[in-house]
């Protein structure tokens, strides 16, 4: 399985702070077609983003979709307009989503099933609290949050879906899970996989950590059995250390 670095920009950089990224991004890191890039931009760079990188084989993402066609949403945004602008990947679910924009599962759901009608690639996020670790209830979150966001997914839509495991409590913090946390999250991801379908589909669903990784951290990360990718915050925000991360666990 391809090898995901994705970079979840958040609310930061303008287009103009994209592009300077750019031109150093491209000069710095490898790219192979072993490997996986996806840069999660805001809406409104997602078009031109898209044509700076129309001759690298570099995905671009949407933060966030809407669940309906069409309708009195103000502010929002549709998975056809997501289309328009030549998305290729939207991040459903974050953690901040759910905690800012009070997202629930039935919502995560209804956008994941939408982006399936488009024929467009998701990444479920799905992580704990510290308060849910500290209380021993880590694997009734992530089973619930799991079985809810995928009710009704048929088998052949898991070539569209992504699954990222961002406890909340390492998100920004500079607490990153340790492997063990990790290796448990994905362990408990796959078995809930192959119970709901099988275990082809469980084995072939790409699944992400994200959470304090870093440059220092990396390379012990990419140790973690099972581990696709990473989905990237704060070190993805300057070109060279995301460059670096990507370097430095690169599948020749
Ligand atoms: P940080 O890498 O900044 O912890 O953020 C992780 C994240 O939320 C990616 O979606």
């Amino acid at each position: 399985m391809k090898k995901h670095f994705y970079a979840n920009f958040k609310m930061n950089k303008t287009f103009k702070e994209i592009e300077d990224y750019c031109k150093n991004f491209i000069q710095t890191v490898k790219i192979n077609d072993k490997n996986e890039i996806a840069l999660f931009v805001p809406y409104v760079s997602l078009k031109e983003t898209k044509h700076l990188f129309k001759n690298e084989n570099i995905l671009i993402g949407a933060q966030n979709v809407h669940f309906a066609d069409n309708g009195a949403y103000t502010g929002e945004i549709s998975a056809i307009m997501l289309k328009e602008c030549e998305t290729d990947v939207v991040l459903i679910g974050h953690s901040e989503r759910r905690k800012f924009f009070k997202e629930t599962d039935e919502d995560i759901n209804k956008k994941i099933k939408q982006m399936m009608k488009y024929n467009v690639k998701v990444v479920l996020c799905i992580g704990e609290t510290r308060d849910e670790r500290q209380m021993l209830k880590t694997k009734q979150v992530i089973t619930n949050q799991l079985k809810k966001a995928l009710n009704g997914l048929y088998e052949n839509e898991f070539k569209n879906i992504i699954i990222a495991y961002e406890p909340i409590w390492a998100i920004g913090t500079g607490e990153v899970a340790t492997n063990k946390i990790i290796e448990e999250a994905i362990n408990l991801i796959r078995e809930i996989l192959a119970s709901l379908y099988n275990s082809a589909l469980s084995n072939n669903t790409p699944i992400l950590y994200g959470g304090s990784v870093t440059q220092e951290n990396c390379k012990s990360l990419n140790k973690i059995k099972n581990l696709n990718g990473f989905l990237i915050g704060g070190a993805s925000l300057n070109p060279k250390d995301f460059s670096f991360i990507i370097n430095s666990c690169f599948k020749e």
